[in-house]
């Protein structure tokens, strides 16, 4: 009965697969070309993608995207705030406020990683990741330094470009660099100085105020 069935339709006898278990066989039935084309496409098409987003950090993913939208919220936020003081506590206080720090790690990626590196590793200019400062010694120094610039150095004023708490905020984004890890980090240069939050040996007598004077 078996083989009076499957000789009904010579192509049906030649689909059906060589195996008989206790009277059942099966036909062989491929998907079809353009289901199999779709399936080996999508695959090709995933490692140049996963390779895009994920391992070259050329394209932007979702959470990069929302990152730079919040970053982009305090950004706007700080040009209003008009009590950001250029003083360590406030430098230093922002520099742990993760949320903040997103809006000037925008503002570094955007005006300073074409010399400082997007990481802040350095390239033309510094190394802002190490222990070592050429012109600082307090965290004052760098909102100084980037306020004015050091246009004999080749480091531009930004106080043109932003606010003061704008420049608060980006200070402390670069206080926050010190000791993270950058991918191809520049020699270091300048002297070693102390951790931001004590006062420094290096220290100039010029920058201390005292009391009474
Ligand atoms: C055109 C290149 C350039 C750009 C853009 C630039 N810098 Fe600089 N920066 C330099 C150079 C060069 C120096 C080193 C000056 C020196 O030798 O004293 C420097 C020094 C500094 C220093 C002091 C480092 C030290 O060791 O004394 C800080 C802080 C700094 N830059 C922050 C920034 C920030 C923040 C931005 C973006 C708002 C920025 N820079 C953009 C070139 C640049």
């Amino acid at each position: 009965m078996n083989t009076q069935q499957t000789n009904q339709n010579v192509s049906e006898e030649a689909a059906l697969l060589d195996h008989d278990c206790d009277g059942i066989r099966e036909y062989d039935n491929p998907m079809p070309a353009w289901w199999t084309g779709i399936f080996w496409l999508s695959i090709l098409f995933a490692l140049p993608y996963f390779a895009f987003y994920h391992l070259g950090g050329v394209g932007t993913t979702l959470a990069d995207n929302y990152e730079t939208e919040v970053g982009a919220f305090y950004e706007m936020q700080a040009a209003k705030l008009g009590n950001l003081k250029p003083d360590a506590p406030t430098i230093l206080t922002l520099a742990t406020d993760g949320q903040k720090m997103l809006a000037g790690r925008n503002m570094f990626r955007a005006n300073c990683a074409t010399c400082h590196g997007p990481d802040g590793g350095g390239l033309t200019g510094p190394n802002l990741t190490d222990d070592h400062y050429i012109n600082i010694r307090q965290p004052e120094d760098i909102f100084r330094v980037v306020h004015d610039g050091l246009p004999s150095k080749g480091m531009p004023e930004w106080a043109s470009r932003f606010s003061e708490p704008q420049l608060v905020l980006l200070a402390a984004y670069v206080a926050s660099l010190r000791g993270t890890h950058a991918s191809a980090p520049r020699d270091p240069q300048g002297d070693r100085i102390g951790p931001w939050s004590t006062p420094s040996a290096a220290t100039p007598p010029t920058v201390t105020t005292a009391v009474g004077e």
